[in-house]
């Protein structure tokens, strides 16, 4: 309906994305036509997790019939080099090989078959050094990826000694395999004089550009990068898809012949780096009235071979130590630790969620040995107007308190726990327990500098709409929004206007699609751009109504002054075009009022902050170390939504997402380093099964943000923290069956783990 998209009130957009989807017709990267004299570009990686090249013998694959060349470091025309953050990461293993699948070299052919049967046959030799996986080990011996980071507000360590009851322990979260459903890949071939146009899966544009440019020795004009979409990201995207075009852009800019390059599964996930997994300590103090006085935490953050975006992550994690706590003395340390492993890399939440779990660990230890719900202790440190966080930012419009005290009033969280209570009284072996998991996520890039946009608008003089922005399209609806943003400025029904792929030609410079600010700075950006437009029709139609009045652009008719006119939309834009009038525009946008100083680890780096509550109910069944998630109940804080379906796809997937984290996702490295759950059968991701039975999202509905889009606040990253509270239900129904179980603050909470746990006793 045209009238919904003047509203604001999340009347329902369908996901422009859907009957494609569902149809098999969207496209995506390996979809596009195949151009004439197209090669195949396949990787060798080391089987090595450390050590020296001694040989690399090409002989036997350069020999194959169809193998057009074999690239390897020497063969590199610029840098050999992709580190985004830190210059520490070659495209090709040059001598030194620092992890299980990183490249060594590129194998070209006619076909894939042929790539691979050449691959196959080349001979290394590595002289093997000492490996290491493990982050407290890497500390220990110095192996830090950058300068560690201290966020501190108060005298945590004197205030310790102040407090009623203090505790500390250790907690630990895993990694987590992106699994996006399309791998990585790009398809690059070369364009006229030394261009390239390279079409990847990426969600960072710009990344990919400047990388590509700076292997090949070349200027970022000489490379152009477009993405129609990607079948997910989630984080995955953000850097790492730079080295497939690196590869695909290497070979296509040397042969000057098309070259696409596209792992398969497994080699994607041996290849790619995951959730950087950490271990903490923790310290926590209370008063007598359950205030925390005091937190300290040490974060050791596992962080592979290279930096890649580890260090922002890592500084996320600080800023994220507290949750939505307000605590007087906080003293949050972290470290990057280098390890022989895959280069961990941005995963939905972004080092957030990793410094959550430590703090909800304290709490619920402090819980435990107090002999009281977590709640209570949550519940009595929720942040307030005033409060400020370590780094510094006061807390302004929170809502903690009010998804808070909805959730327990809308789902009657009393009568849960008494369910539970009543059915472990009848039942021996099934234990029912509740979790409940506030969550305060910071909206904005941490790096303040990241935090812009740009958008490209033309009006066809038909009426027809173009809208580019720096957005990309990985199935968390993005697009939709930036139609609705556009329909809604020029007044139009939603088919008049196309969301053009994601292009550097058409925006430049472009942020990742990451932080889950897509939609606001893009989406900025794209208001500014369309009302700029209206601006110069706004003229044409006074002229033309002669009146000075304001233009009203409702269902394709023009009021001015209150007055209907006889000008349709496409009448006007006709009209303007024949007066000579600009029907494009470009706008730009910078998050406004944000700045951190990295030197005292101060300032205000978040446009606004997302809130909520989740309530999570878990079954463990005691025999066989399984369990369920009965339900998972939400106050989410939406503000008000653009577009409710998608918003609540993203609650629901993120959701998911984070209880596959917290439960049953493991990946398991060995010592040498070799990557074990590498594929499907020996990594387990949630399925229609471990969705709990009821998910009952309630919008928290308020005035938004004037820095979200539309007051549609950012939605992609803050649910998966929800994902959290399965941990604590499965913990808590673990010592309703076994009070003295030891449960460690180790994630994920496997069946071996939880039947371990119900069996085992306190030390
Ligand atoms: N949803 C889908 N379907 N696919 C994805 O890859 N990525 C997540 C989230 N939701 C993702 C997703 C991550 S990690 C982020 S940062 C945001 O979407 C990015 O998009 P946004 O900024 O538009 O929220
Ligand atoms: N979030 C996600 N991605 C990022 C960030 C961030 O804060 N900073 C740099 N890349
Ligand atoms: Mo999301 S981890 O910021 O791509």
């Amino acid at each position: 309906m045209i009238a919904a998209i003047h509203s604001n009130a999340g009347v329902t957009v369908a996901n422009i994305d859907a009957a494609g989807h569902v149809t098999g017709r969207s496209l995506y990267l390996d979809d596009l036509p195949v151009m004439e004299g197209t090669l195949f570009a396949k990787v060798l990686d080391s089987t090595v997790a450390h050590g020296t090249i001694r040989e690399l013998d090409l002989q036997g694959a350069r020999a194959v019939d169809g193998v057009v060349r074999i690239y390897t470091a020497a063969d590199i025309p610029g840098q050999n080099e992709i580190g985004g953050i830190i210059a520490d990461e070659p495209l090709f293993a040059d001598k030194l090989v620092q992890f299980q699948g990183q490249p060594i070299a590129l194998v070209v052919a006619e076909t894939e078959e042929i790539a691979a049967e050449a691959l196959a046959l080349i001979r290394v030799t590595i002289d093997p050094l000492p490996v290491v996986t493990d982050p407290r080990d890497a500390f220990a011996q110095g192996l830090l990826l950058c300068k560690s980071r201290v966020f501190q507000k108060g005298d945590a360590s004197s205030a310790f000694a102040r407090c009623s009851h203090v505790f500390e322990g250790r907690a630990e979260t895993g990694g987590q395999e992106h699994l996006y459903l399309e791998t990585q890949g790009a398809y690059a071939y070369p364009t006229e004089g030394q261009g390239l146009r390279i079409y990847s899966s990426t969600q960072g544009l710009r990344h990919v550009q400047e990388t590509v440019a700076h292997v090949l020795g070349v200027g970022m004009h000489q490379v152009e990068v477009d993405v129609t979409r990607l079948g997910g990201g989630f984080g995955g995207k953000e850097d790492q898809a730079a080295m497939w075009a690196s590869m695909a852009g290497l070979a296509a800019w040397t042969l000057r012949r098309p070259v696409k390059c596209i792992p398969h599964r497994m080699e994607d996930m041996r290849m790619t780096g995951k959730r950087n997994p950490y271990q903490s300590d923790y310290r926590i103090g209370l008063d007598a009235n359950l205030k925390i006085q005091a937190f300290e935490a040490t974060y050791f953050q596992n962080g592979g071979a290279s930096a890649d975006l580890s260090p922002a992550i890592l500084e996320r994690t600080l800023f994220h130590g507290t949750n939505t706590y307000d605590i007087r003395h906080v003293l949050l340390t972290a470290h990057s630790c280098k390890t022989n492993l895959p280069p961990n890399t941005a995963f939905r939440g972004f080092g957030g969620p990793q410094g959550m779990f430590v703090i909800e660990a304290a709490i619920d230890h402090a819980a435990t040995v107090l002999g009281i719900e977590a709640a209570v202790v949550q519940e009595a440190n929720l942040l307030r107007d005033g409060s400020e966080f370590a780094y510094g930012q006061v807390v302004a419009g929170s809502r903690a308190r009010e998804c808070w005290e909805q959730a327990f009033d809308a789902f009657d969280i009393e009568h849960l726990r008494a369910e539970c209570a009543a059915f472990n009284q009848a039942n021996r072996f099934l234990k029912k327990a509740v979790a409940v998991m506030p969550v305060c996520f910071g909206i904005s890039f941490t790096n303040t500098m990241m935090n812009q946009a740009r958008a490209l608008v033309h009006v066809y003089w038909d009426g027809s709409i173009s809208v580019s922005t720096g957005a990309v399209e990985m199935g968390q609806g993005v697009n939709t929004k930036m139609l609705q943003v556009a329909a809604a400025v020029f007044g139009v029904h939603p088919s008049r206007v196309k969301v053009e792929t994601t292009n550097t030609t058409r925006v430049a410079n472009t942020s990742p699609s990451a932080a889950s600010a897509t939609a606001d700075l893009n989406g900025k950006a794209l208001e500014i751009a369309c009302k700029e437009i209206r601006d110069r029709l706004d003229a044409v139609a006074r002229a033309h109504a002669n009146s000075t009045g304001p233009v009203v652009i409702s269902n394709e008719q023009v009021t001015v002054g209150g007055m209907q006119t006889d000008l349709t939309w496409s009448a006007l834009v006709k009209q303007a075009f024949f007066q000579r009038v600009s029907l494009s525009a470009k706008g730009h946008y910078a998050t406004p009022d944000i700045n951190f100083d990295k030197t005292i680890e101060k300032g205000h780096p978040f446009a606004y902050h997302v809130y909520g509550t989740s309530v999570t109910t878990a079954t463990v069944d005691c025999i066989r170390g399984t369990y369920m998630l009965d339900a998972v109940r939400i106050v989410h804080d939406f503000g008000t939504t653009i577009n409710k379906a998608i918003d609540l796809g993203q609650i629901e997937g993120g959701l998911v997402q984070g209880i596959g984290w917290m439960t049953m996702e493991e990946v398991v490295y060995n010592d040498a380093g070799r990557l074990l759950s590498n594929a499907l059968s020996t990594y387990k991701i949630p399925d229609i099964y471990s969705v709990p039975r009821i998910v009952d999202v309630r919008f928290l509905e308020t005035d938004g943000h004037e820095l979200a889009i539309k007051g549609s606040k950012a939605v992609g990253e803050p649910p998966l923290m929800y994902g959290i509270g399965s941990f604590f239900a499965i913990r808590n129904a673990i010592r309703a069956f076994n009070p003295a179980a030891s449960v460690p603050y180790s994630a994920p909470i496997t069946p071996e783990k939880v039947l371990m746990a119900l069996h085992s006793r306190k030390p």
